[in-house]
C-alpha cells in the first residue's frame, strides 16, 4: 500500500522500458515489506532530475544508459570507487546531500570472488568501455594482474594507463595465458546473440569465464566455455548483485537476493 511515507526510488535513464530494475526492486520491497517504491523515468533532463529528487525528497536514483557519466560532476559526493571509475549508477539522498556510487563493480568482483582468489591471477579483461571500466578498477583493488583487449587498441590503452594494468593487442589473447577471461564487451547480447568475443582455441587452457552479458542468460561464449570444461559465472550474477548492492544502500538493509534473482530470472525467460 503507497501511503505519505512511502519512500520513491527512480531509474533515470533514456530509453528505460526494457528495464527490468522496477520488477526486481518492487518485488524486493514487497518481500522485505518495505515502505518503499521504485519508477521508472525515461529522461533527458539530469540537471532537471536531481532537482526534482531534493525538493520532492526521493531517496534514491539508479543511474542507467546514458547518464551514469555525466551525472558524477552533478552530486554533492562521490564514493572513491566511482569517481575513479567515472561512473555512478546509484545515488542515495542523505539528507539533501546526493552521494553517487558504483554498485557494478562490486557486483562483478563480489561474482568472481565467489568462485576463485583473484589476488595475482592473470586476467583477460575484453572490452574498454563504461562496464569493463568498472571491473578493470575492481581488479586493480584486488591485485589480480589484468591485461585489457580492445577492439579499438587505443581505447585499451588508455583504460589500462587509467587503471595501471597491461593492455595488449585482441589477436595476441590466443597466446595469452589466462587463468580468468571476463567479456565486457557488448558482444553475444541480444538482438545479435549468435556471436562470441572469443574463439574457442582461447579456452583450451579451462580458464574460469565470466560473461557480463545477461541477454540471453547463457551466451555463445558461456556455452563454448561449458563445452571446453571451464567454470562459469553469467551476467545475472553481476546484475543481480549491482541490484542487491543498490537496496542495501537505499534501505540501510540486506536484499533478498534470491528472490532478486528469481524475479530476474523469470523476466529474462519471457
Ligand atoms: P558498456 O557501457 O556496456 O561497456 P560501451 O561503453 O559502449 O558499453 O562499450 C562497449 C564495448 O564492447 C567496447 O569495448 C567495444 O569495443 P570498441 O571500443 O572497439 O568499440 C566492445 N564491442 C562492441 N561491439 C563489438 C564487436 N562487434 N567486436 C568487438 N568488440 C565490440
Amino acid at each position: 500500500m503507497l501511503d505519505s511515507k512511502t519512500k520513491l526510488i527512480a531509474l533515470l535513464g533514456h530509453p528505460v522500458e526494457h528495464s527490468i530494475g522496477p520488477v526486481m526492486h518492487n518485488v524486493a520491497f514487497n518481500e522485505t515489506g518495505l515502505n518503499f517504491v521504485y519508477i521508472a523515468f525515461d529522461t533527458t533532463h539530469l540537471k532537471i532530475a536531481l532537482t526534482a529528487m531534493r525538493s520532492l525528497n526521493f531517496r534514491g536514483y539508479s543511474v542507467t544508459i546514458p547518464h551514469k557519466q555525466k551525472i558524477v560532476e552533478l552530486l554533492d559526493r562521490v564514493d572513491p570507487l566511482a569517481a575513479k571509475i567515472l561512473a555512478v549508477n546509484t545515488v542515495v539522498n542523505e539528507n539533501g546531500l546526493l552521494v553517487g556510487y558504483n554498485t557494478d563493480s562490486d557486483a562483478a568482483l563480489n561474482a568472481l570472488k565467489e568462485k576463485i582468489s583473484l589476488s595475482g591471477k592473470r586476467v583477460a579483461l575484453l572490452g574498454a568501455g563504461g562496464a569493463a571500466r568498472a571491473i578493470a578498477f575492481g581488479l586493480q583493488k584486488e591485485e589480480a594482474a589484468t591485461t585489457i583487449f580492445n577492439r579499438t587498441f587505443e581505447k585499451a590503452r588508455s583504460l589500462a594507463k587509467a587503471v595501471g594494468c597491461e593492455y595488449s593487442q585482441f589477436e595476441k589473447l590466443e597466446s595469452f595465458k589466462s587463468e580468468i577471461i571476463i567479456n565486457a564487451t557488448s558482444v553475444g547480447m541480444s538482438p545479435k546473440s549468435a556471436s562470441s568475443p572469443v574463439d574457442k582455441k582461447v579456452l583450451k587452457n579451462k580458464p574460469l569465464v565470466f560473461d557480463v552479458v545477461y541477454t540471453p542468460l547463457e551466451t555463445v561464449l558461456l556455452k563454448q566455455a561449458k563445452v571446453a570444461g571451464c567454470e562459469t559465472i553469467s551476467g545475472l550474477e553481476m546484475f543481480v548483485g549491482q541490484g542487491a548492492e543498490q537496496f542495501k544502500l537505499w534501505t540501510g538493509q540486506e536484499a533478498p537476493r534470491e528472490v532478486m534473482r528469481e524475479v530476474v530470472e523469470r523476466e529474462l525467460g519471457k
